[in-house]
């Protein structure tokens, strides 16, 4: 039996890869940060609670990442735990440095130290890409990070693949386009549109108040994109991959995409900050703008090309964007019902 560990294993992504290793057979252990109320209720929607096994773990303590390591012997090593909002990063950059970035290289260090043959895989993101250089972007493209998490993502980038090339580490990076599902965190955009759109569906009159409608983001279903996690530590040699739908959306098409699958008919009306989206079928206001939602820099467009993982992996996406913006709305629909 393998036996994998998963940092962030409450996150969205944690709670996938875990159902995901599980259904494969393996022994699943997870860090689990020590909050006032312990919060592992993905990992209880997925019903895998009872299969993993969770230690306290924490990104910024380099001596609780040595023992977990020291004690555990893993084949398997994911690391997912990040400061993973964007918006939070500017507010907390020295947080979003440690973490996300020392964070990567206290693992790293470790397993070089102690434990070598454990395979390591880096959650790394397009949001590395930030002011795109290029598009769609590959593994090739140059990085030009746009927020304090992006930056400290790319440092986290690096450092991984500096120690698998100094030394013969299997240690692999995963740059990932956004990928989002019924377990997202609250305050993403997607989650965000898909909460409210289901309160209004159930009565709410509130309308979902929204920054940047234009970003455009290549989203598919976090479901997928874990089997890619796994997939690149199953090859012969470590490697960085990028996992993409190759479509992008803007946010207001996610906005349509979703209300649509709630039976609404969203109408745009205005511009900037005064752009608003009315249901033609009940008359209510869907949708207000506020700049309290824009960022001090935003991230325009993000298209992936993940022909590479297709072509070494079999990697692909099963899920497009308007059927992941229904899934999402239904799900928070149902959930209210
Ligand atoms: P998520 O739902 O926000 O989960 C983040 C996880 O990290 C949570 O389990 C969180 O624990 C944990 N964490 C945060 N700070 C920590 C610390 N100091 N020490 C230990 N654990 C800590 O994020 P996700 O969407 O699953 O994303 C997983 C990873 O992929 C992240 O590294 C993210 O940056 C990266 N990524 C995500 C996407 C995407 O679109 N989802 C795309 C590219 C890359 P708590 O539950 O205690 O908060
Ligand atoms: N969160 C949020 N809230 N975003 C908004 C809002 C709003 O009210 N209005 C517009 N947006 C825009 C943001 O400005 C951004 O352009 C886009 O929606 C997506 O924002 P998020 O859903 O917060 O995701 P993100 O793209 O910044 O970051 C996610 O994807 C990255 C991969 O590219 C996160 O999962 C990161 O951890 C991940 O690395």
């Amino acid at each position: 039996m393998k036996k994998a560990f998963i940092t962030g294993i409450t996150g969205q992504d944690g709670a996938y890869l875990s159902q995901f290793l599980l259904e494969k057979g393996y022994e699943v252990h997870g860090g689990v940060r020590r909050i006032s109320q312990p919060e592992t209720v993905r990992l209880e929607q997925l019903g895998v609670e009872k299969d993993v096994h969770l230690h306290e773990f924490d990104l910024s303590e380099g001596n609780n990442i040595f023992r977990i390591i020291r004690d555990g012997e893993y084949d398997e090593f994911y690391n997912l735990a990040a400061q993973s909002f964007v918006g939070s990063s500017w507010d907390q950059p020295i947080y979003a440095a440690d973490v996300n970035g020392v964070g990567v290289a206290r693992i790293l260090d470790t397993l070089r130290t102690i434990s070598p043959h454990t395979r390591f895989y880096q959650a790394s993101t397009s949001e590395m890409y930030g002011l795109v250089q290029e598009v769609p972007q590959s593994e090739t493209t140059r990085f030009y990070p746009r927020s304090p998490y992006g930056v400290a993502k790319v440092y986290g980038h690096y450092i991984t693949t500096n120690y698998r090339e100094s030394f013969d580490m299997h240690a692999s990076c995963g740059i990932l386009f956004n990928h989002e599902s019924p377990l997202r965190g609250k305050e993403f955009v997607t989650r965000k549109i898909t909460m409210a759109l289901a309160k209004i569906a159930h009565g709410s009159d509130d309308p979902v108040v929204l920054g940047n409608l234009n970003a455009k983001r290549d989203w598919g279903f976090a479901g997928d994109y874990v089997k890619g996690m796994w997939a690149m530590l199953q090859q012969d040699q470590a490697d960085d991959y990028v996992l993409a739908t190759g479509e992008t959306t803007t946010i207001r098409d996610f906005v349509t995409f979703a209300a649509e699958a709630l039976d609404m008919k969203p109408e745009w009306d205005g511009e900037g900050i005064n752009e608003v989206a009315v249901d033609a079928n009940t008359g209510k206001r869907i949708i207000e703008i506020s700049e309290k939602f824009f960022r001090p820099a935003e991230v325009d467009l993000l298209i992936g090309d993940p022909s590479k993982a297709q072509k070494a992996l079999g990697w692909t996406a099963s899920v497009d964007v308007r059927e992941l913006a229904s899934m999402m709305a239904k799900a928070d629909y149902d959930n209210l019902s």
